[in-house]
């Protein structure tokens, strides 16, 4: 593979040509960019050969894994019959309508509705259209404010973005879409007060939500946007207490209740959505990533039949629309995608075999000197690095010494994401005892050298 694909010569051009996302360009001109080349069921290779198994599903998204031939074929197939056609003009096709029955299916029961995009940023603006403009349908139109939550990301796009809570977007957003507040994040181990119990503190953070509402005037929020976990955050678990008192705020207050579902759609923490496993009843969900595994771009949001009754109940335009909205190559995609996830059996096998092994395997470094806490739930997971176990304390300069680890991950052919020094995974829904075995070995090994590393910064 090394000769075939010219490592240097690719990074060279990428420099010259490529501005990547989320990333300080200089440095990245002067280190290059690793060079992913291939994909096979669990791993992916780079141009030296090198051959790593993915924690991160590529980013939350590859959900059967890599290589499926099945999707290639579906995408194939759908180009020579229909390659595109657009959803504006009163048309359709039948791999939007397919996908769109399918995914209705799966839903909870009062969704039976999609509107498509091509990216979850996408999908969330879209979502900020639908909550707005379902008000003035009904005759509130003051109704604007979606209050959401520090630290949650939702998108990168102008409105997703400011409804997202991450400093560092919202500082590169000049300035910021109005009409979004944001509340505390349900981040028990580094948010709660000494002594408070994570059932109580998962309480005092659903309540920031009503204390905003009431700040705002009740009659002025239209919604509250949430991600069932916060994924992008650090994969941060409500308490159980959490999400039942957000249920009850939403519905005291009548507002709408948007779960932003980009990561936890799909299987990801056992159940088709996560709003099922939370017990909660979101108006609209937003995906992306995983409906098509991430072959193809493909997002939407499922809308409940209360806002479909009112934007029935108008007799006019919706102004919203994407060029790629249902394009029948993704929609053809997605719907294999779905038949394969079934036929593999792969959102209960989360709930029954891989979720339990990523929990197992995460509670083999709880006692690690440099871990302060492991949590999961399903397919996703999270390792804390702190300089001290006993007080939480965290190292200077935040982010430095995920990055230490993360890099020792990647030498030893296995990838997790460093979220500041929070290390955290989502692998593909495929992984076998032999892929956790895998990835307990290399843990173990990329913490020790991080720990050596760092250890003259540990509390004695
Ligand atoms: C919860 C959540 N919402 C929205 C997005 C934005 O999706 P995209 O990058 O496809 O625009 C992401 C991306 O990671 C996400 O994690």
């Amino acid at each position: 593979m090394s000769n075939r694909f010219q490592t240097k010569q690719i990074q060279q051009l990428d420099s010259r040509h490529h501005l990547h996302p989320f990333t300080t360009h200089q440095s990245l001109r002067t280190a290059g960019p690793r060079v992913i080349v291939k994909g096979e069921g669990p791993y992916i290779f780079d141009s030296e050969g090198k051959r790593i198994l993915d924690g991160m599903a590529g980013l939350w998204t590859t959900n059967i894994g890599y290589g499926s031939k099945e999707l290639a074929q579906a995408a194939y197939d759908q180009m020579v019959e229909l390659p595109f056609y657009n959803t504006f003009f009163k048309t359709t096709h039948p791999p939007v309508v397919a996908l769109s029955r399918k995914l209705a299916e799966i839903a909870p029961p009062n969704i039976n509705q999609v509107f498509y995009g091509s990216s979850g940023s996408e999908s969330n603006d879209t979502a900020i259209r639908l909550i707005r403009h379902y008000w003035v349908l009904k005759g509130e139109p003051k109704r604007r404010i979606i209050i959401s939550r520090r630290n949650a990301y939702h998108g990168s796009t102008i409105a997703a973005g400011s409804m997202g809570g991450m400093p560092h977007v919202h500082a590169h957003t000049y300035p910021l879409y109005e009409g979004f507040r944001h509340v505390i994040d349900p981040y028990w181990y580094g948010e709660s007060f000494a002594g408070e119990t994570p059932e109580a503190f998962g309480l005092r953070a659903a309540r920031a939500f009503e204390e905003e509402i009431l700040r705002s005037g009740p009659e002025n929020v239209a919604a509250i946007a949430a991600e069932p976990v916060q994924g992008a955050g650090g994969v941060k678990i409500a308490p159980d207490s959490y999400w039942p008192e957000v249920q009850r705020i939403v519905d005291k207050y009548g507002i709408l209740l948007l779960a932003d579902e980009v990561i936890t759609g799909f299987g990801r923490v056992g159940t088709w959505f996560a709003s099922e496993y939370y017990g909660i009843r979101p108006n609209l969900i937003t995906f992306a990533k995983a409906a098509t595994s991430g072959y193809i771009a493909l997002s939407g949001v499922l809308v409940d039949d209360n806002i479909v009754e009112a934007l029935m109940a108008e007799n006019d335009d919706f102004n919203h629309g994407y060029t790629f909205s249902g394009h029948p190559v993704a929609c053809a995609v997605a719907l294999k995608n779905l038949e394969i996830m079934e036929r593999e059996r792969l959102v209960p096998r989360v709930k029954e075999k891989t979720g339990p092994a990523l929990a197992k395997l995460l509670a083999r470094f709880k006692d690690h000197p440099l871990v302060g806490e492991v949590r999961s739930v399903g397919m996703l997971g999270a390792i804390e690095l702190v300089a001290d176990k006993k007080t939480r304390k965290r190292f200077a300069d935040p982010g430095r010494v995920g990055l230490i680890c993360r890099d020792h991950f990647f030498r030893e052919g296995f990838i997790m994401r460093a979220v500041w020094d929070t290390m955290v995974c989502a692998p593909p829904l495929i992984w076998t005892d032999a892929e956790f075995e895998e990835a307990g070995a290399v843990i173990q090994k990329a913490l020790d050298m991080t720990l050596s590393d760092v250890k003259g910064e540990m509390a004695a």
